[in-house]
């Protein structure tokens, strides 16, 4: 794509995070959402109906997903992320994917997969998937349970997953095809819409091949949110846990995206497992930091109030410190 082809590496570490805070659309979709959204949720009779009233009032206190937990497959399930909201008030927590055709398959038993306590907003559904009608689908039954934000997974390098179900990081080889999902996806709910990728699959990992991915689907869909997980996918038979150690981090792609697409937002993925680097990638500009292993493996560290703090002052966002 011509328009793509001038696009080169050299990082830009201009600070432009602050922007994010002011002019974060989330807010206002997601309370009008939530407000006609008939709550369904983990939890008791009293809980839901107390819950009912109050989601309005939960969004207003949600800030911009600076900081987010990242989908892990047996992981971050239900009781993980009840811990993580009990140490963090602010961190955006992502479901474990959940294929489209589970959702559309298990409709009367959609509890199981969807339910979940009103503690962890804001909380973002993660699904998977390669039929445009069944992410549709699932994306309104998923409606009910007044997720913050739905996400696409166009990064799992699991065979299982993006072999046989031609979905996961295969996706990334047809921007096209993710592109009208993500219409499809963004036409079926009120809330915000998010695509989590990597930086390439096999030989298809130049910088422009990234480029046009994020040029059409941002272009050809609602989608103005990218988390980037910053290594290539291989399909050669490696283990997903060899998919997130053996390709190489490449921040630079993540900088130069941020650099060329001013009008999106960029969240950094993989490889962070520090405040410190939490921090730093923040000051260099990342809108958003998505943390994995290290928010399961150093649990405490990564979540814990000490570290809200550190991250509201750069933000210069806290009104108060018991907003944190
Ligand atoms: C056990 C496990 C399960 C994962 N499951 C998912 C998943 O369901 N969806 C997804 O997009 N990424 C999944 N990932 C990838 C992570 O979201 C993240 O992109 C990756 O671990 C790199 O980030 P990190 O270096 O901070 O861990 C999983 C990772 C792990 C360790």
């Amino acid at each position: 794509m011509m328009k793509l082809a001038g696009y080169s590496l050299a990082v830009s570490f201009a600070p432009i995070s602050s922007n994010v805070v002011k002019s974060n659309k989330r807010f206002t979709v997601g309370i009008s959402h939530r407000n006609r959204c008939s709550y369904r949720l983990f939890s008791t009779h009293a809980q839901k109906h107390q819950l009912h009233e109050k989601p309005g009032v939960v969004a207003r206190y949600h800030l911009p997903p600076w900081f987010s937990v990242a989908p892990m497959m047996d992981w971050t399930d239900h009781h993980y992320r009840t811990l993580a909201r009990l140490i963090s008030k602010h961190a955006w927590l992502y479901t474990e994917m959940l294929a489209a055709e589970t959702i559309v398959h298990q409709k009367d038993n959609l509890d199981r997969f969807l339910a979940y306590s009103p503690d962890q907003h804001p909380i973002v559904l993660q699904i998977g998937g390669s039929n445009i009608e069944n992410l549709a689908k699932a994306t309104e039954l998923a409606n009910a349970y007044c997720y913050d934000e739905i996400n696409l997974n166009c990064g799992c390098p699991s065979p299982k997953v993006a072999g046989h179900g031609c979905f996961g990081v295969s996706l990334m080889l047809n921007p096209k095809f993710v592109a009208e999902a993500m219409s499809a996806i963004a036409a079926s709910t009120n809330v915000p819409v998010s695509v989590k990728c990597r930086i390439g699959v096999d030989d298809h990992d130049s910088y422009n091949e990234l480029c046009d991915f994020i040029y059409q689907v941002s272009s050809l869909s609602p989608t103005k949110h990218f988390i980037i997980h910053s290594r290539k996918a291989l399909l050669n038979g490696i283990s997903p846990a060899e998919n997130r150690s053996i390709p190489p981090l490449k921040y630079e792609y993540f900088y130069g995206l941020l650099r060329d697409f001013p009008d999106l937002r960029f969240t950094i993925n993989g490889g962070i497992t520090s405040v410190d680097e939490v921090s730093a990638a923040r000051e260099a500009g990342a809108h958003g930091v998505m943390v994995g292993r290290a928010a399961y493996n150093k649990f405490w560290d990564m979540l814990t109030l000490q570290f809200m703090v550190h991250q509201a002052v750069i933000l210069h966002d806290v009104r108060s410190l018991k907003d944190i």
